[in-house]
């Protein structure tokens, strides 16, 4: 097969990328190594910032999200006991965020494939990138149904195969640089059909650790607790979760929260990483293959989506006879997530509890997020950050 792009990975970034490049008329397929019932069961991100959804009703996918997501222009922040709003759009000039799950984003993306006829193959094994230095990269995999062998020439190849992917692995080792820093704990996340305790998103920072009370929808809930690394799911029946969640929040909260059977569970451990460059000859990372941020500051999903906006960007110029954009495209994209590095692990180290943490850091930190809440310079940065900085090309 010959294809202009192959696109590594059906996560949001490898399906947005998708259907840029198809609006752009740039032929490309998306090989997957899970199958769509896999990846749409991962529950993971629920903000989106205005950058995200302009580029996904730019790709023609906004339809259902304007219908069912919920526009919110602010958050709360309750700190030992007490409430502080973070009024976003007041802050910003009216900029607000979207609160719409990435499972519903990921299925208007692979509807929007399937019914344009686009090919994706999912459940693609052992998946291998080559050439990636020459004119002629290929790439390789073994069909997961009937096990046959096959070979697809390519342009380019779009690395979005997440941060535990083939691409960023398959780089020689001086030629790239990782970043990194590892938390020493995870989010214990419940998802559960039940109405959201308040209007708003609750980041909760308690003596007895992190919560996080987000929603996906007026039905359906979402929650989080920071727990040690050391935890394991299973330990955690729905009634305990429940307990250790009323123990992190304030009365009021604590009144309307409604309880019910969990749908999902599960642990994800927090680390910020980045990988430097983002290109390598005719290959590009993008999304979580380049980059992790800790879910705190609601980034991972709008980077993805911005790097590949930035991406099907070089890529269109680069068909147009000019290579400036894909010689830039590791440095503009850099830019933008550093800075979303940095806020990400800022709100992760104000709000979480740290083992072992100096006292006197523990203690500046504590008055740092008391000076951001009481002053207006410090909630206007940190709503700035929050809603997404804008776009610099
Ligand atoms: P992924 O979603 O990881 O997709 C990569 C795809 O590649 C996967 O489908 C994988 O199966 C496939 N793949 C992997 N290896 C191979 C291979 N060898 N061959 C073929 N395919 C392969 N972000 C936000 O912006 N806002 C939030 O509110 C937010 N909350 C989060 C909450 C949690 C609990 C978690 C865990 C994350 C959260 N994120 C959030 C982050 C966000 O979910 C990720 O940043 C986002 O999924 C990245 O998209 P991606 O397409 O780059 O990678
Ligand atoms: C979520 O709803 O899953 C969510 C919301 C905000 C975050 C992280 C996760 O900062």
């Amino acid at each position: 097969m010959r294809v202009q792009v192959a696109i590594v990975g059906a996560g949001p970034a490898g399906l947005i990328l998708g259907q840029l490049l198809h609006k752009a008329g740039i032929d490309a397929v998306v090989l997957e190594a899970h199958t769509p019932e896999y990846v749409l069961g991962r529950i993971r991100a629920g903000v989106l910032e205005q950058v995200a959804v302009d580029l996904l009703d730019e790709a023609g996918v906004g339809r259902r999200m304007h219908a069912e997501g919920l526009p919110h222009d602010g958050f709360e922040l309750l700190i030992e006991g007490r409430r502080h709003r973070i009024d976003l759009a007041g802050l910003t000039g009216g900029k607000q965020v979207m609160v719409y799950g990435q499972t519903e984003l990921t299925k208007d993306l692979m509807d929007a494939r399937a019914s344009a006829g686009l090919k994706t193959v999912y459940e693609a094994k052992d998946v291998s990138v080559h050439d990636f230095d020459t004119k002629r990269p290929r790439v390789r995999y073994r069909n997961g149904g009937d096990g046959q062998s096959h070979e697809i020439e390519c342009d380019f190849i779009a690395g979005c195969d997440g941060f535990h992917g083939v691409c960023r692995a398959s780089v020689p080792k001086n030629a790239i640089a990782n970043f990194e820093r590892v938390y020493p704990f995870g989010w214990l996340g419940l998802l559960s059909d039940t109405p959201p305790v308040s209007g708003e998103l609750i980041y909760a920072k308690t003596e007895r650790g992190f919560a996080l009370c987000s929603m996906r929808s007026h039905t359906r809930s979402r929650y989080y607790v920071q727990v040690p690394l050391t935890e394991k799911v299973e330990n955690w029946s729905d009634d305990k979760f429940w307990d250790e969640l009323r123990k992190r929040l304030d009365p009021q909260a604590n009144g309307r929260l409604v309880t019910g059977p969990s749908i999902e569970k599960s642990i994800a451990p927090l680390r910020s990483f980045v990988a430097e460059p983002m290109r390598f000859g005719r290959l590009f990372l993008a999304g979580d293959a380049a980059h992790i941020v800790p879910p705190t500051g609601a980034k991972g999903l709008n980077l993805a989506a911005t790097d590949v906006r930035t991406l099907s960007r070089a890529l269109i110029e680069f068909y147009a006879g000019s290579e400036t954009g894909i010689d830039h495209y590791s440095a503009r994209c850099l830019r933008r997530i550093w800075k979303a590095e940095r806020f990400s692990w800022w709100m992760t180290m104000l709000l979480h509890t740290f083992p072992d943490t100096n006292p006197f850091e523990q203690r500046a930190l504590d008055a740092e997020l008391d000076y951001v809440v009481h002053s207006l310079a410090g909630r206007t940065t940190m709503a700035e950050n929050y809603v997404g900085l804008p776009f610099e090309d």
